[in-house]
């Protein structure tokens, strides 16, 4: 079964053709990360002004890079929910617009389940049960996936998401957006016991995360020292804070594994390409006998090939939308 998939939830306009949920025929994104640089962080409003430019180009390179047409299309995925409203519309509207024309079935894909399904793509033998690590820009979840499309939160951030977290220490430290790729290439180099920094935890729910604080601590030190005029060494506070975000994932992903006894663990989202993470989740695996899988890092980041895996499963348990699909801003991966 060929998959047309179509991404648009954020800052990357993408579409891809999969087939069978595991095999990537074409993926292209168009990313506009160099225009909302100068900002500092993703504007909605030209966010959707790019997409709407750039998705029929995108859409159409995906098919010609496929070496396919819409005839050879059974289905067409799309991304509807979580995300920046304007964005999703953009996707779901076109999206729609191609199933009206061509008649066929229409696939509303969960952004969360796209970046788990990213796995499905790279490891031809992971199937469900696992349990998720998912780490994006906007989410940290610890997730139950029991199968392709029942899903249980184990546990989520109570306030920032990780991602969210690294980005906007990267940018008190001087780095660009996104920050979070620049503050693990610098931390490389760096001392991670230089600084002490919290390890926040939210009383009553072991797996739950909290990154406000540790965030507010980074930049905290570092406005006191901008007002004595001194100047912290970035390496070793990159290093620092890595080392501590990825500390706190760390342990509760694997105290979550050890306590509800399962084996097989996936990380997922762009925050997965981190170095440290990698390296620790590597090692705790080993320790404790857990099978691990982590997406290659060009699959970590958003694309429409991880929609089109997700959009296969989906459309095998018959989850198929009418044209009156919407987008939706935030929508709970269980539903
Ligand atoms: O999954 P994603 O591409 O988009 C969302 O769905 O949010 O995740 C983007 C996030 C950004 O916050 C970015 O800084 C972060 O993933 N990220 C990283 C790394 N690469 C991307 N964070 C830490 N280390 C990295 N190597
Ligand atoms: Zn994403």
């Amino acid at each position: 079964m060929n998959i047309l998939a179509i991404e648009s939830s954020c800052d990357e306009t993408a579409a891809a053709v999969v087939q069978d949920g595991r095999t990537v025929l074409s993926s292209v994104i168009a990313s506009q990360v160099e225009e909302h640089k100068i900002y500092g962080g993703v504007v909605p409003e030209i966010a959707s002004r790019r997409h709407t430019e750039a998705i029929v180009g995108v859409t159409r390179e995906a098919l010609e890079n496929a070496d396919i047409t819409l005839k050879d299309i059974d289905a067409v995925a799309v991304t509807y929910a979580p995300g920046l409203i304007g964005a999703l519309l953009v996707g779901v509207n076109f999206a729609k617009g191609l199933s009206l024309s061509t008649g066929l079935p229409l696939i509303p894909v969960h952004h969360l389940r796209g970046h788990i399904a990213s796995n499905y793509i790279a490891h031809k033998d992971l199937k469900p049960p696992f349990l998720c690590l998912v780490v994006s820009g906007g989410h940290s979840h610890i997730i139950m996936v029991e199968d392709y499309t029942k899903m249980k939160v184990i546990g989520k951030t109570r306030d920032d998401a990780a991602g969210e977290a690294f980005d906007k220490a990267a940018r008190t430290m001087g780095m660009t957006y996104p920050g979070g790729i620049h503050l693990d290439e610098v931390a490389e180099n760096g001392d991670p016991l230089a600084f002490t920094l919290p390890r926040p935890k939210v009383d009553g729910a072991p797996y739950d995360f909290s990154f406000s604080g540790l965030k507010t601590a980074v930049i905290n030190l570092i406005h006191n020292s901008t007002q004595k005029g001194e100047t912290l060494p970035v390496k070793d506070l990159s290093a620092s804070f890595r080392y501590a975000v990825v500390d706190c994932l760390a342990t509760n992903f694997i105290k979550a594994a050890r306590e509800l006894n399962i084996k097989t663990l996936v990380t997922a989202g762009g925050v997965s390409a981190n170095s440290l993470l990698r390296r620790r989740l590597t090692e705790d695996c080993a320790q404790y006998g857990f099978n691990l899988y982590m997406p290659p890092k060009e699959l970590c980041g958003d694309n429409a090939a991880m929609i089109g895996a997700q959009g296969y499963y989906e459309h095998q348990c018959g989850n198929l939308a009418s044209f009156d699909l919407n987008a939706c801003a935030t929508m709970s991966i269980e539903s």
